[in-house]
């Protein structure tokens, strides 16, 4: 008997496929599929020291609560779509309270679909404004919420951009940006009551 060990096995999609479907599946080929089932086998290959960790991905609040309320062995990481664009707060902060670690996937808005957010106003502004590059900026993004992030190149330069990250901050204000910020029509500098933002909004950045 031959045995492999993994040091990681993750549910990639929550259903499973007909046999023989085709990569990407036709809509007719996708089914539900036995969630405990699954995860009573990873499980056992967990207890049977096969596999070190395991993972889910594409998961929703829904489905982490469920699987948290019959696994006996918690996975260890949940990888979700996440970018400033499609933010899955409450899934992060599901997994955050459950010890769950994170992985943002798509962090540059990815290229499928149209919704690349390397040419986004708000993140050129802010790369602008800290003299780094957009992609920088969106990987900066996901490590400062606390999630480990996998952003995707095909050209050498822009993986070696990429991980030009550990050294800075983006500020708080630039991290995230309100509609009405107030700024124009309620801080006056000279006279108050409001001379900054932080007086206006009860907070110190
Ligand atoms: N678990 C899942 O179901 C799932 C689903 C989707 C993706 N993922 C994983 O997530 C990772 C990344 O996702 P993704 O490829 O969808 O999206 P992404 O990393 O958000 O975006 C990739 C796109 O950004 C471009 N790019 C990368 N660095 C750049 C830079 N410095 N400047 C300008 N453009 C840049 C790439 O172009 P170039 O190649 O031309 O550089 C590519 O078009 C992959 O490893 C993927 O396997 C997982």
């Amino acid at each position: 008997m031959i045995y492999i060990f993994c040091w990681f096995l993750q549910i990639h999609w929550p259903f499973r496929l007909k046999e023989g479907a085709s990569r990407p599946p036709n809509r007719g080929d996708v089914l539900e599929f036995d969630m405990e089932g699954v995860w009573r086998e990873m499980e056992s290959l967990v207890k049977e020291n096969l596999v070190r960790d395991t993972g889910v991905s594409n998961y929703t609040v829904k489905k982490l609560n469920k699987l948290i309320g019959f696994a006996q062995i918690m996975h260890s990481v949940c990888q979700v779509e996440m970018h400033p664009g499609w933010q899955n707060d409450k899934l992060l902060q599901a997994c955050q309270q459950n010890d769950i670690h994170v992985t943002a996937y798509s962090p540059l808005g990815s290229s499928e679909g149209g919704r690349g957010l390397i040419h986004d106003q708000t993140v050129e502004r802010v790369a602008d404004k800290l003299n780094k590059s957009p992609a920088t900026v969106l990987v900066k993004w996901a490590l400062q919420r606390g999630t480990s992030v996998i952003p995707k190149s095909t050209h050498q330069n822009q993986i070696k951009q990429n991980i030009q990250v550990f050294d800075w901050e983006i500020p708080q204000a630039d991290f995230q940006k309100r509609v009405l910020d107030g700024e124009e029509l309620f801080v006056n500098k000279t006279e108050g009551p409001f001379r900054i933002m932080a007086d206006l909004w009860d907070h110190d950045d």
